[in-house]
């Protein structure tokens, strides 16, 4: 389901929705808000086909779905038993300010330890995070900055990492407390080498040595792990011996690099949407399966990818009998039939339960096309020198197994 289609001005009459963007004249003056209900348009405004005809527009963008904000989602998620909990917003924020003053930190030549220790222990906080339950929801929003990003791109990756980790080995605690720290430094060594639009990945050399440089980051500080260690220096390794720094192949990749290296690919993919567009959870799944062949661990690909659901939790999808919802849950065994909360008439029935769907026990009712991504996470960062807003977080989901099911 695409969220917003373009509705000709001929078919006005038998559609339902919300402008999804401001109506402006070719001269940008506003002729229509965005966020009008089609049918409160058509009482108020009866002369709005002429007035867009006037102008030359023949068509509109309208959002299929009833608006729901992010908070009003997240909100009626908290109605549901037991409530669904997210990533602690204050963590990430600290997480990213701690490891902002870090790259500056570098990239101004001064003393770093400090901030690499307050970073470090900021960091021993996200482990806990990721306990709080077994699935990903995915959180897109608009692309950040390519200085918001980096911070960000290392959040993610240390949450994704140990997500994949603690599903593979939940009983090896250490190991995912170290990957969420390797995640978060993987990519750090790329502060040495210019200011964070250069190195974004652009300058071969740049892709080269930062793993190094990053592993020699953290034995200046002090760390000694040999999975933080591994998880940095080789997480540019491939299955099949393609990569650098190295040139390992299969399982002498040292586990906790596989891990972080699968976790990296998928936040680039989701970084790397076309210009104005975020990339859909479900569109960057698709591009990690066709992706990862012969590159990546299939064991630790298929972890993230049960962690995530074929619709992950908190993707808008729209069902075979016309209705549409927000997958709150998938299941491993069955990731095409999850549970779902009913958008219809929740903006009408607030105070009502939200009605949810289970998929597996209403079995003539399937999905049929997966749209854009509600659960997304509005991300304020602390205040820093004036920056912009970053915006893309992963969090967590809790897997609600006792959700009570309304018929
Ligand atoms: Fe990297
Ligand atoms: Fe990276």
């Amino acid at each position: 389901m695409k969220s917003v289609e373009s509705v000709s001005l001929d078919r006005i009459d038998q559609e339902k929705g919300v402008l999804a963007r401001d109506i402006l004249s070719p001269s940008s003056v506003l002729l229509l808000p965005a966020g009008l209900d089609l049918a409160a348009l058509r009482t108020a405004r009866p002369d709005m086909v002429g007035l867009l005809r006037k102008h030359g527009i023949l068509e509109i963008p309208v959002k299929k779905h009833e608006p729901i904000t992010p908070s009003e989602f997240r909100t009626l998620l908290h109605r549901v038993v037991p409530p669904v909990s997210t990533l602690d917003p204050l963590l990430a924020q600290v997480t990213v300010y701690q490891m902002d003053a870090v790259y500056d930190g570098i990239r101004k030549r001064e003393a770093r330890e400090r901030g690499i220790r307050s970073l470090l222990s900021v960091a021993q906080n996200l482990p806990g995070e990721i306990r709080k339950g077994s699935q990903i929801t995915l959180s897109l929003a608009e692309k950040p900055s390519a200085g918001e990003r980096e911070a960000l791109h290392g959040l993610n990756v240390s949450l994704l990492s140990g997500y994949i980790s603690d599903r593979l080995f939940p009983l090896w605690r250490g190991f995912t407390e170290e990957l969420t720290i390797g995640g978060l430094f993987h990519d750090m060594g790329k502060a040495f080498l210019g200011s964070p639009g250069e190195s974004d990945g652009g300058s071969e050399r740049i892709q080269l040595i930062h793993p190094l440089l990053g592993e020699t980051l953290l034995r200046d500080s002090g760390i000694a792990d040999r999975h933080i260690l591994s998880s940095v220096r080789s997480h540019h390794e491939a299955w099949n011996g393609t990569g650098y720094p190295d040139g390992l192949s299969g399982n002498k990749i040292p586990l906790a690099a596989r891990i972080v290296s699968v976790a990296n690919l998928f936040d680039s993919i989701l970084a790397a949407s076309p210009e104005g567009e975020r990339t859909r959870s479900d569109q960057a799944i698709s591009s990690l399966i066709s992706r990862t062949e012969g590159r990546f661990d299939r064991a630790v690909v298929r972890a993230l990818l049960a962690s995530i659901g074929l619709y992950p939790p908190g993707s808008v999808v729209e069902l075979s009998d016309g209705r549409s919802g927000v997958v709150l849950e998938t299941r491993e065994r069955d990731l095409l039939r999850p549970r779902v909360l009913l958008m219809e008439g929740l903006r009408k029935n607030r105070e009502r339960l939200p009605e949810i769907l289970d998929l597996k026990k209403e079995t003539s009712i399937h999905i049929r096309k997966a749209g854009d991504d509600y659960g997304r996470l509005p991300f304020t960062p602390l205040e820093r020198e004036g920056r912009g807003r970053p915006r893309v977080v992963f969090r967590k989901n809790r897997a609600p197994a006792g959700i009570k099911i309304q018929d």
